[in-house]
């Protein structure tokens, strides 16, 4: 009985000891400490940062059974508890144009449209979607869903148009513009580039399965697979890992160009250095 409650007191001293330790990841080969924005979720996706007030906002399931049930949700700064955006039928897809202070929701209805300073409320602009995702380079692009195509959309005196982008003619999962004008996009087979005023697809080498493409507030493009995030090596146009991470759901980058990012269960965000 004396040795089990001295391995009992050992093992918890030893547990403690652990859990001071500076919790942490490389990435760029830099050491990283972990700050745990928030916790107990339930697989957050899409995570997207408004710059004017803080929030992180991102998508989750909320079905038991069901695959496809989603709610949109955010996160305000200082507080871990989450808030969940009503009214977006489910609720998957955001984007935030932080240029023009404006935050689209898209869901199986349609996409809603905010304003983030004045909080005047929500506007319906496109119906008849079911939207997948989204993307903003100057205009707000989405993916519809079951067809997977994209669509730019043009803000007319009528209202906004869907336009589809007919020089992409993939059935895409992801797409996104860098800074650089070069666009990406991903379908079953994997990853392809197309540099800025060409039409050529460049295959990149590497993994094929993406959960994200997130461009930060430099113009950088970085690629979320299942354990990890990438960059692409342009001399041999393969993707290089820049940081382990297992079971990497979603990326943004808030004011700071800061990575943040979610696993099954939280959101964390990334800051250079040692635990002070
Ligand atoms: C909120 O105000 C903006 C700017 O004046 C306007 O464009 C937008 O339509 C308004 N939103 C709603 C829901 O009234
Ligand atoms: C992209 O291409 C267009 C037209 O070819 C050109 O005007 C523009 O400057 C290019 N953008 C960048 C960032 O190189
Ligand atoms: C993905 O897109 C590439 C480039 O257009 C194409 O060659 C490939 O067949 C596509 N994959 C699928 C599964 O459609």
């Amino acid at each position: 009985m004396k040795i089990i409650i001295v391995c009992f007191i050992v093992y918890v001293t030893l547990s403690v000891v652990n859990s001071e330790k500076c919790d942490g990841l490389y990435l760029n080969n830099k050491f990283h400490r972990k700050e745990i924005l928030s916790k107990n979720l339930d697989r957050p996706y899409q995570l997207s940062y408004d710059k004017h007030r803080h929030r992180i906002y991102f998508s989750y399931n909320i079905g038991k059974e069901e695959e496809d049930c989603f709610n949109i949700a955010y996160i305000e700064k200082g507080k871990t508890e989450h808030k969940v955006k009503e009214n977006i039928e489910n609720g998957f897809a955001i984007a935030i144009d932080n240029t023009n202070d404006r935050i689209y929701f898209g869901g199986s209805l349609g996409i809603y449209e905010e304003s983030i300073k004045k909080e005047n409320g929500t506007r319906k602009i496109i119906d008849g979607f079911n939207i997948w995702d989204m993307f903003i380079k100057e205009k707000l692009h989405f993916i519809n869903y079951p067809q997977q195509r994209l669509y730019k959309c043009e803000h007319e005196e009528s209202g906004v148009k869907a336009i589809r982008q007919k020089h992409i003619h993939e059935k895409i999962y992801q797409y996104a513009i860098d800074g650089n004008e070069n666009s990406y996009i991903t379908n079953r087979t994997g990853l392809y580039m197309i540099k800025n005023g060409t039409s050529d697809r460049i295959f990149i080498k590497g993994i094929n399965n993406f959960r994200c493409i997130e461009v930060d507030n430099q113009g950088e493009v970085y690629f979320c697979g299942q354990h990890g995030i990438y960059v692409i090596n342009t001399e041999d146009y393969t993707l290089e890992k820049i940081a382990e991470i297992r079971n990497i759901f979603g990326l943004t980058f808030d004011h700071d160009n800061n990575f943040i990012f979610s696993n099954p269960h939280e959101i964390v965000k990334l800051l250079a250095g040692d635990c002070k």
